[in-house]
């Protein structure tokens, strides 16, 4: 290969998705040799031409890799990925992302830009809405699916597609949850927290990272040697390749950390960046400074082995043919499992008197933007999807003329502020038996580039609500949004909360069952809700301070007595005005029934470093209802040598309880469960520990646990 081939194939050029033709400058380039892979590619005959090209005409013959972002879902639409999480169920999220790559592949498409791995701490920030949510370990469990999901334990299978650990590292610590925003993250929390998730999808064996827009601690993340080439290519052994993302090579000039196209280009691959995203500072570049002795061919060569390496494992050496049968888009079976993960993913946050599930003889009124929303309800990052395919709520009810039901939107869309509908919408409801208020976020008011200083319901949907309040029906409010929405406003207004988030193709039928008790809720919060967004960022895996808060000593700010003495109120970590607590904790969600949780036991109170305990609690279904509970293993170390969180999950497990029913879980327990990242090593201290076996991420009583040397 000539240095220009070499090159070549570190580029990854594109179309628009939209465009109707191929560009004539794409097919020479690829002709000669100058393109690796190609981005949003949407029509399987261009895809062939390219291929062509590629294969017949160009110098050495390489294939390309064609590259989307299949995020959760190609044409049937999954729950955004924060949505899918929220079922802490691995299962789905392989199935789910199976599903997607074998639609993707009629397109031929074997490159997916999923999962997205950051941990996200703050609802503001858009592309929570992407995120496994706040926590490490969940995280690292749903990775290890998407990638099976993906690439089967096969590349070469021809329905697998490389997937891609993303955005590597630390974008979901942008301040002030601001997208692209600057990131600090101490080494200690970059391992214990933001790496873990893809040192895990390096264990299952995933193919591509991304590397991030943001700087890290001065750095720009594509540029970033400690990150891709000491911490992921080094010390983990990663030997698939790494690309950049969006122009994030060239961005690094805005940073202020390159002078020019030809200094990115130059810290880029000395970083160990192997393909660039869509800028040319490389195609422009690295011949120069190869010449200049600024940068070694031998270098090079290592970046083209290792595009050349996920290529050889697809299979596209042998063969670059593709299922082009379309008949198995929004397949019976793909629609089904989009419901399960879209009725798994719905989160209940409040139940008022045990209002849901309806009575099926009940008159309901269904109002609200996000009723009949079907763009919007399959959330950011579906751009494959087809809306004509969405089943909306309203779709749903209307398939059903068992329910009497009558729909008056009262908003057309989330930040609608026309209210002449009000009347309406107030004088139906005065003749229901309970109002399902469909809210939350257009799709667009979520996602890259979309954060929010102010995350409540948008547009005069608060209005409606209270409005509607005085109506004295019963108000179920069902969220169709991409984070945790601020409802302080609104809160006492309604009766019942359900989290869809957005819940894609078929998120009408499964919130219809949900709302009528075909179905029972069973998804866990996989981030913290706050009860007002001046809370942000808010995490349950946070450090106890040396003043932690009670709710003992916590005086709320309508009730401090007038000319309360200085110090009368407690000196220690909370708001005045919202407390310390979430509204709604890290891995909560009601059921309609009960399940009792009882006899939770160590099989040990003391552990040397070689042995185990077993953690085991006994879960029985009090309730009429089946129902999914996520038993959650919490630990925390009470003193190290570097301070630990007042509590990390470390383990779950998700059943089914036949009602009357009983099981006893039990999770073994050794020292990599409990060890840490310290001074650059991974350390676990003797010391004693708490242990939770626990609904959510504020429940349940510890047992204790003396670990020794
Ligand atoms: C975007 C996103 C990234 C995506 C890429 C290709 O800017 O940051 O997640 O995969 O560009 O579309």
């Amino acid at each position: 290969m000539t240095l220009v081939e070499k090159v070549g194939q570190t580029a990854q050029r594109g179309t628009s998705s939209r465009s109707k033709t191929l560009s004539e400058d794409l097919k020479q380039a690829v002709r000669e040799g100058r393109v690796g892979s190609v981005i949003n590619v949407t029509k399987a005959e261009f895809v062939k031409e390219l291929q062509e090209i590629a294969v017949k005409e160009s110098p050495q013959g390489i294939p390309l890799i064609f590259a989307r972002d299949v995020i959760h879902g190609y044409k049937t639409i999954f729950p955004i990925p924060l949505g899918q999480a929220a079922t802490w169920d691995a299962s789905i999220i392989e199935q789910g992302s199976r599903i997607a790559a074998v639609e993707a592949n009629t397109m031929g498409i074997r490159w997916t830009f999923a999962p997205m791995l950051d941990i996200s701490r703050d609802p503001r920030w858009g592309r929570i809405a992407e995120s496994a949510g706040e926590d490490p370990y969940l995280t690292t469990v749903l990775s290890k699916a998407y990638t099976r999901g993906f690439q089967t334990s096969d590349l070469s299978n021809p329905t697998s597609m490389a997937a891609c650990a993303k955005h590597f590292v630390g974008y979901g610590a942008a301040e002030g949850g601001r997208d692209y925003n600057t990131a600090v993250i101490d080494n200690a929390l970059l391992h214990n927290v933001y790496l873990k998730p893809f040192k895990g999808a390096v264990e299952e064996g995933i193919a591509t990272f991304m590397t991030s827009f943001n700087e890290l601690n001065g750095i720009p993340a594509s540029a970033h040697a400690y990150a891709i080439k000491q911490t992921l290519k080094e010390q983990w052994k990663f030997d698939g390749f790494v690309v950049s993302d969006w122009n994030s090579v060239t961005e690094m000039i805005a940073h202020g950390y390159c002078k020019d196209e030809k200094e990115a280009a130059l810290r880029a691959a000395q970083a160990s960046l192997d393909m660039e995203m869509m800028s040319e500072a490389y195609e422009k570049n690295l011949i120069t400074l190869i010449k200049e002795g600024k940068f070694t061919e031998a270098a090079l060569d290592k970046m083209v082995a290792s595009i050349l390496r996920i290529k050889l494992k697809l299979g596209l050496f042998e063969d670059t043919s593709f299922n082009e049968d379309t008949s198995i888009l929004y397949a019976e079976e793909h629609l089904k499992a989009a419901q399960r993960a879209a009725l798994e993913s719905v989160v209940l946050l409040k139940n008022k008197k045990q209002i849901l599930p309806i009575k099926a003889s009940s008159k309901i009124l269904i109002t609200g933007p996000m009723a009949d929303a079907p763009l919007d309800q399959m959330g950011t990052w579906s751009f494959d999807g087809d809306a004509s395919k969405t089943i909306t709520p309203v779709d749903a009810f209307r398939q059903d003329n068992s329910i009497e039901h009558q729909f008056i939107p009262g908003l057309h869309f989330s930040r609608d502020s026309v209210t002449n509908a009000f009347p309406a919408v107030i004088a139906a409801a005065k003749k229901s038996d309970v109002i399902f208020f469909f809210g939350g976020e257009e799709a667009i008011l979520s996602g890259e580039a979309h954060s929010r200083a102010d995350i409540r319901l948008p547009g005069k949907q608060e209005a409606l609500l209270q409005q509607l309040s005085k109506t004295g029906k019963p108000i179920v409010l069902i969220i169709m949004a991409g984070r945790p929405i601020d409802l302080s406003n609104i809160l006492s207004d309604v009766d019942a909360i359900m989290m869809a988030w957005h819940p894609g193709t078929m998120g009408g039928p499964a919130l219809k069952d949900l709302l009528m008790g075909e179905a029972v809720p069973s998804g866990r919060l996989p981030v913290s809700w706050p009860k007002t967004v001046g809370q942000v960022p808010i995490h349950y895996n946070h450090k106890n301070t040396g003043r932690p808060a009670s709710k003992e000593s916590f005086v709320h700010i309508n009730d401090i007595p007038v000319g309360a003495w200085q110090s009368s109120l407690g000196n220690d970590s909370h708001y005045l005005d919202a407390g310390f607590e979430p509204l709604y904790p890290f891995g909560f969600g009601l059921q309609y029934g009960s399940v009792e949780y009882t006899d939770f036991k160590l099989s040990a109170n003391e552990m040397g470093m070689q042995d185990s305990v077993h953690a085991s609690i006994t879960v029985t279904n009090r309730g009429s209802y089946t129902e999914q509970e996520t038993i959650q293993l919490y630990m925390q170390d009470e003193f190290a040598s570097l301070t630990r969180p007042v509590r990390e999950l470390i383990n779950f497990e998700k059943i089914v309880l036949q009602p009357g029913a009983s099981k006893t879980i039990s999770f073994t327990i050794t020292k990599e469960d409990l060890k840490f990242y310290h001074n650059g090593k991974w350390i676990t201290e003797a010391g004693t520990f708490n242990f939770w076996i626990s609904q959510n991420a504020q429940s349940g009583t510890p047992e204790k646990l003396t670990l020794s040397e």
